[in-house]
């Protein structure tokens, strides 16, 4: 039955739902269609046009989906001229560190998931930063033990910790990558030295965030030249990111974790003004990558499989598929408020395991298999066989070896980040989220040209609730607990769907969600995307603003719950492998396209 949906989603399918029908209805007007960048290759334009039409795009070969058309361009080249997945990544890491700077980069982590075609294997990296050696608990509190506001801890040197991206695209070139380094390199750096069309998101960002920008004068220099916002449509030159790329192609990875650039770094942090951080030279030399096991969980007759901890994400968006896997939504279909009850119940009860249980499992112990064990989900999920929205929603007790008393995380993860997925000519399929956390992090800019991440604030600012530890508490060395979710679906041990999103604590709904509309409710994987967005995770049923989803805001309020309207701006990218081919899809929210032959 899989097979035959996969298939399906070859072709766009005309579904009669009425959530589905205004796809296009959710795009912010300075990202529509995404057509605001010019210069742009033929096979991009058709593309956006593509994902305007609310169409999947196709492909028999390769194919590429990523938050910036720039950045797809040159990940396209590479897959075009027989590069891998792994190749491409590095190529579309490189231009997004630049053309999409308030997301994602040099400076920040990522997470990678990776099928490999002969052998069959799933492998994840864990390229998330760390919390640097000199950090303590109490990391984010002020003298009084009360934790920081939260722009407070974000903005300046103390919420940066140690980079992983540099190091995992260097890794998973290492072990998959047939492309020449440098080569790989070059797109990145010949824009940054010639200069790129500022997009319309970048400069709508930057234009919202001027004060926050405007208090580094190295930021400021770089996005406020001249005290005023860069315009979309301008040209942008970044000539110390070139030359960091550069000391890259030549050193690897190395270049940014000893020597002249990890001493900017270290500088940069530890002498921002007035918000001074703690990384160190000795941070960025002790760095590793981490290969982890996958976490999957079965839902419907596939495998969804994602990275377990320090993140969040493969663990949550299994329980909720878990839990939901016990009633015929197919039969519901996406405009019931009660298929919504269901998805916003199980994803309130997987939220709640979450908060009490998640966090980086080298710290921390964790009931990793339990909480994604069948059974343990299929109990859970009894508790969603009422009518109403649940009254009260606690943890659960999921298998586990280990006796441990955590308290409930107290945590805030604003939309950020962004999604690369990838599938190469030989069948290898690549998903990685990548980030600087919140948008444009910490706010420092290097002397190399790049925005250091403000990762540390994803963990728990309190260190303990009524005396009893949290599991995602600071600790040195330690990873900030995630909820970036790279995921590639399963079916029969092949890949059928490579799947990501940025957005916070929300990727984990955004995920969810496509996944349901695309398995379920049969919808090509464009019109899955776009469909809008109901996102439930401890507090208010959130409904996406400006869409139909907020025709199901009077019934869902009938069923017990708050509702929300707002806007909720996923970034997901998505490629559906089928029978019949590639096909991919792109987020009309962002500004991302698929690309593909
Ligand atoms: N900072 C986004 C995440 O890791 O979930």
């Amino acid at each position: 039955m899989m097979r035959a949906i996969m298939a399906m989603a070859a072709i766009a399918v005309l579904t009669t739902s009425a959530l589905a029908q205004q796809s296009t209805d959710a795009v912010a007007p300075e990202t529509a269609g995404g057509g605001m960048i010019s210069g742009l290759s033929a096979e991009a334009r058709a593309a956006q046009d593509a994902k305007a039409a609310g169409r999947p795009v196709s492909a028999n070969d390769w194919m590429v989906s990523a938050a910036n058309p720039l950045a797809v361009e040159a990940g396209a080249a590479v897959l075009r001229d027989g590069g891998s997945a792994a190749d491409a990544m590095v190529a579309v890491q490189a231009v997004l560190g630049l053309v999409e700077p308030q997301s994602s980069g040099l400076g920040g982590g990522a997470f990678l998931v990776w099928y490999d075609a002969a052998t069959g294997e799933l492998t994840t990296l864990d390229g998330r930063e760390t919390a640097p050696l000199a950090a303590t608990p109490t990391l984010f509190q002020d003298e009084d033990g009360e934790p920081l506001g939260f722009f407070d801890a974000v903005v300046g040197g103390l919420s940066v910790g140690t980079p992983g991206t540099p190091a995992l695209m260097e890794e998973a070139h290492r072990r998959w990558g047939r492309t020449n380094w440098r080569a790989l390199l070059e797109p990145a750096i010949t824009l940054a030295d010639e200069g790129f069309e500022v997009s319309p998101r970048l400069a709508t960002s930057v234009a919202d965030d001027q004060e926050r920008l405007g208090a580094f004068p190295r930021t400021a220099a770089y996005f406020l030249p001249g005290g005023e916002p860069i315009a979309a449509g301008s040209m942008l030159q970044n000539p110390a990111y070139a030359d960091t790329l550069r000391a890259m192609a030549e050193q690897g990875a190395a270049a940014l974790y000893e020597g002249p650039i990890a001493e900017g770094i270290v500088d940069t942090v530890r002498s921002a003004d007035g918000n001074p951080g703690l990384l160190s030279l000795e941070d960025l030399a002790l760095y590793r990558v981490i290969e982890r096991p996958a976490v999957c969980a079965a839902y419907r007759s596939l495998d969804v499989c994602g990275m377990g901890p320090p993140s969040s994400g493969a663990l949550t968006v299994g329980q909720i598929l878990g839990m939901v896997d016990a009633f015929d939504l197919a039969d519901l279909g996406p405009d019931s408020p009660e298929s919504w009850r269901i998805i916003g119940d199980a994803s309130r009860l997987a939220f709640a395991d979450r908060g009490r249980y998640m966090a980086d499992s080298d710290f921390v112990p964790m009931p990793t298999e339990g909480l994604v064990d069948p059974d343990y989900l299929s109990e859970r999920a009894t508790l969603l066989s009422g009518d109403d929205a649940l009254p009260e929603v606690a943890p659960g007790n999921p298998g586990w070896s280990h006796a441990s008393l955590w308290a409930d995380d107290q945590s805030l993860e604003l939309p950020s980040t962004s999604h690369i997925s990838i599938v190469d000519a030989d069948g290898n399929a690549l998903s990685m989220t990548t980030t600087i956390e919140n948008g444009f992090g910490s706010r420092l800019m290097t002397p190399g040209g790049f925005l250091l991440n403000n990762e540390l604030t994803d963990f728990s600012f309190r260190t303990h609730s009524d005396g009893v530890p949290i599991a995602n508490r600071v600790e040195p060395g330690k990873r900030p607990r995630s909820s970036m979710s790279p995921t590639i679906v399963m079916a029969d041990g092949a890949p059928v769907l490579v799947i990501g999103s940025p957005g916070g604590s929300r990727i984990i709904g955004y995920v969810a969600k496509t996944i349901i509309a695309h398995v379920d409710w049969d919808m090509d994987i464009q019109t899955a995307i776009a469909l809008p967005h109901l996102v439930n995770r401890f507090g208010t049923y959130d409904l996406e603003e400006a869409t139909r989803a907020t025709d199901l805001g009077e019934p869902l309020q009938a069923l017990g719950y708050e509702v929300n309207t707002r806007a909720l701006t996923s970034g997901l990218q998505a490629i559906a492998i089928g029978e019949d081919g590639l096909s991919g899809g792109a987020d009309p929210r962002r500004e991302g396209i698929a690309l593909g032959e």
